[in-house]
C-alpha cells in the first residue's frame, strides 16, 4: 500500500470561499488527467467537462445557482475561484448498458469516482476542488448557458482553486457505526 493515500485523502476538503490566485496550467492538465484515469461502469467513460474560466460566464453560473437556491446575491463560491469545471452526464451511454443493470447508478457512480480522482489529484497539488450540484429549478438554464445539448445532464460545477479560509473540522463515522460482518446488524443503524 502507497503509505501516503490515507494521510492525501484526509487532506482532502471542501473549501466554499476562494482566493483570485490562478491555477497553473500544467497542475491543472494533471487534475484533469486524474479525472480520465477513472474506473467507469463498462469503462464507457459517460462524462464531459467544461472548463469555466471567463468571468461573465463564471457570473451568470453564480447568478443562476442565486435564483436555484433563493439566495440575494450571486454566490463568491462560484465567482471567485479561478477555475471551474463543469461536469456534464451523456445519458445516451445509460441506454448502452444491458437491460437488467440499473444503469442510473452506474453512470452517476462513475461521475463520483471521477470528481473523487480529481479531488485527490487536487489536493496533492495544495489545490482544492469543491463539489457544487446544481439546484433542479435551474438545470436547464445551466446547461443552455453552456450550449449543454438535451441528452446531458449538467449535475455539478466544481469549484477549483486555493481556498480563502481557514479548514473547517469535518468528522466522520467511525467504522464500527457502519461496517458490517455477514449481515447487516439493523439495530445498529443510526437513527435518520
Ligand atoms: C456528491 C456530492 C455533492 C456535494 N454537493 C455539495 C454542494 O452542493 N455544496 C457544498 O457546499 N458542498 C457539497 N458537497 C461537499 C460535502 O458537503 C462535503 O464533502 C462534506 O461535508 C464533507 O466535508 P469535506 O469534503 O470538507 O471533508 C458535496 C459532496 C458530494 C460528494
Amino acid at each position: 500500500m502507497d503509505e501516503d493515500i490515507i494521510e492525501l485523502m484526509k487532506k482532502r476538503w471542501t473549501a466554499r470561499k476562494f482566493k483570485t490566485k490562478e491555477v497553473d496550467e500544467d497542475d491543472l492538465e494533471i487534475i484533469l488527467e486524474a479525472g480520465r484515469w477513472s474506473p467507469s461502469g463498462g469503462n464507457k467513460q459517460p462524462w464531459e467537462l467544461i472548463v469555466i474560466k471567463d468571468e461573465k460566464t463564471k457570473l451568470d453560473i453564480a447568478e443562476l445557482y442565486a435564483e436555484g437556491m433563493g439566495m440575494s446575491n450571486p454566490p463568491e463560491r462560484y465567482t471567485s475561484p479561478p477555475v471551474l469545471i463543469a461536469v456534464c452526464v451523456d445519458k445516451r451511454v445509460m441506454d448502452s448498458y444491458p437491460d437488467m443493470m440499473p444503469a442510473e447508478f452506474v453512470v452517476y457512480a462513475s461521475i463520483g469516482s471521477m470528481v473523487q480522482n480529481m479531488s485527490l489529484a487536487a489536493a496533492s497539488l495544495g489545490i482544492t476542488l469543491s463539489w457544487g450540484t446544481q439546484p433542479e429549478g435551474i438545470k436547464e438554464e445551466v446547461k443552455e448557458l453552456l450550449e449543454v445539448p438535451d441528452y446531458m445532464e449538467l449535475p455539478d460545477i466544481l469549484q477549483l482553486g486555493y481556498p480563502d479560509q481557514e479548514r473547517y473540522s469535518s468528522s466522520r463515522r467511525e467504522l464500527a457505526e457502519f461496517v458490517h460482518y455477514d449481515k447487516i446488524d439493523v439495530s445498529r443503524l443510526r437513527e435518520i
